[in-house]
């Protein structure tokens, strides 16, 4: 089989990191777009031929654009697209500062329509796509404190059903990945955050807002969020569209 291409936003990130090693582990070839130049070449380092890393801004039309152009340079097709760059930020609706708002939109919503409008054209052209957005159990229900962030993974589902309709004719799949609580840095610094504010534990901080909603009183792995996007890239998968698959523990 050809190695697909497969490129990932947010890469040396926690859920990122996992996902690009599940493609490599089976061939593919994979992009890690990210922010930091330093990490993204210690990981391309680390990980070897199979792939290949630049800065991408999602927030930026022109990064995103130019990108997509050398991408398609150099490898003449894109079969996958995993957008995953997110981050967080808390605060009381009335407290939340219009900056951040922003920020977690641009990245969370805007990142995800910017990405599918440059990479759709070329998988059109093929004929073939899979495209996953890592929205969250928070694209489908709400927690206090996490206005932008709700808002945003909620318009991810949203947005992948559009992309899914338009794609569809051109055998194109579009899906969300709805991941519950995985101890990466982005959960690590509201944890923290917490034992500042209130003075939780982790523990207690998970007792109060993850497990109390969750069956599995447990953490997922990030490689257990991996394996279902790799699922949905798969073959396997070709008659999956527009699904919005939690990967929460029961939550
Ligand atoms: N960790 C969890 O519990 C959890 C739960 C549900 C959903 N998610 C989602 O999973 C995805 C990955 O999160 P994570 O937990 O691995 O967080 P993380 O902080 O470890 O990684 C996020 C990555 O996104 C990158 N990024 C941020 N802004 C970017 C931008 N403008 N352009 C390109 N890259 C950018 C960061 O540099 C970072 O490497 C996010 O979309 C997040 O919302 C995480």
């Amino acid at each position: 089989m050809t190695p697909k291409v497969v490129l990932v936003t947010g890469a040396t990130g926690g859920l990122g990191s996992a996902i690009v090693e599940k493609f490599i582990a089976q061939g593919d070839f994979v992009y890690l777009l990210d922010l930091d130049e330093k990490r993204i070449d210690e990981a391309v380092n680390h990980y070897g031929s199979q792939t290949s890393g630049f800065v991408l801004d999602v927030r930026s039309e022109e990064s995103v654009a130019n990108g997509i152009a050398r991408i398609i340079a150099e490898k003449g097709k894109i079969d996958v697209l995993v957008n995953n760059a997110g981050l967080q930020h808390r605060d009381k609706v009335e407290d939340f500062p219009l900056e951040k708002w922003q920020l977690l939109i641009d990245v969370m919503l805007t990142g995800v329509f910017l990405m599918t409008k440059y990479v759709f054209p070329h998988m059109k052209e093929a004929r073939y796509g899979r495209i996953i957005n890592i929205s969250s159990v928070h694209g489908k229900m709400a927690s206090p404190e996490k206005a932008a962030y709700v808002a945003a993974k909620h318009g991810v589902i949203g947005l992948t059903d559009v992309t899914g309709i338009e794609g569809a004719s051109f055998g194109i799949t579009v899906n969300a990945v709805c991941p519950g609580a995985v101890k990466t840095p982005l959960l690590v610094k509201q944890l923290e955050d917490l034992n500042k504010s209130e003075g939780l534990t982790e523990s207690e901080a998970l007792s109060r807002i993850v497990y109390p909603r969750q069956a599995m009183n447990r953490f997922i792995e990030a490689e257990e969020i991996a394996d279902t996007v790799v699922f949905l890239a798969s073959e396997a998968a070709k008659a999956i569209t527009m699904e919005h698959i939690k990967v929460a523990g029961g939550m």
